[in-house]
C-alpha cells in the first residue's frame, strides 16, 4: 500500500523534472542570425571593418563568450548594467532570443 504521502513526494518529483527550467536556454545560431537585424544599426555588421572606426562605437560582439553575451544582455535588462539603448533593447527580449543571439555571435568575428 502506497501511503498518500509517498504519492505527493513523487508527485513534487516529477513536477520539479518536467517543469522547471533549471538549465539556461539551448542557444541556436540559425534563429539568432535571424533576430540580429535589431542588433545591426548599432554593432555594425559581424566582420566587416570601417575605415571610420567612429561608426563602430558600440562594442564588437563577434566572437564574444556565449556567457559574457547572455549576462550582459540579462543585466541590462534588469537594470543591473545601464545604457538607454541597451536597457529599451534588452527589455524586448526573451531568454531564448538572448540564448539564440548568443549562440550567433559567439561564432561570427
Ligand atoms: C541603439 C543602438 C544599439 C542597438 C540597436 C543595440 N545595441 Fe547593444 N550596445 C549599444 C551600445 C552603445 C553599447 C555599449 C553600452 C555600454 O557602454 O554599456 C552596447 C552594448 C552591448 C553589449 C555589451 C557588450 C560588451 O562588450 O560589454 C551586448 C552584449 C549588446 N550590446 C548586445 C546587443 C544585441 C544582441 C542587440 C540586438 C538585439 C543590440 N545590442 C542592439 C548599442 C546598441
Amino acid at each position: 500500500m502506497i501511503s498518500s504521502r509517498t504519492v505527493v513526494a513523487i508527485g513534487l518529483g516529477l513536477a520539479l523534472c518536467a517543469g522547471l527550467p533549471l538549465q539556461a536556454a539551448d542557444g541556436d545560431a540559425e534563429a539568432g542570425k535571424q533576430k540580429k537585424q535589431m542588433c545591426e544599426g548599432c554593432h555594425g555588421i559581424a566582420g566587416y571593418r570601417t575605415a571610420y572606426p567612429v561608426v563602430y562605437s558600440a562594442p564588437k560582439l563577434g566572437g564574444q563568450t556565449v556567457g559574457y553575451l547572455v549576462k550582459s544582455l540579462q543585466d541590462y535588462r534588469d537594470g543591473a548594467r545601464k545604457h538607454p539603448s541597451m536597457n529599451g533593447v534588452a527589455a524586448s527580449l526573451s531568454e531564448q532570443d538572448m540564448a539564440d543571439l548568443a549562440a550567433y555571435y559567439t561564432g561570427a568575428n
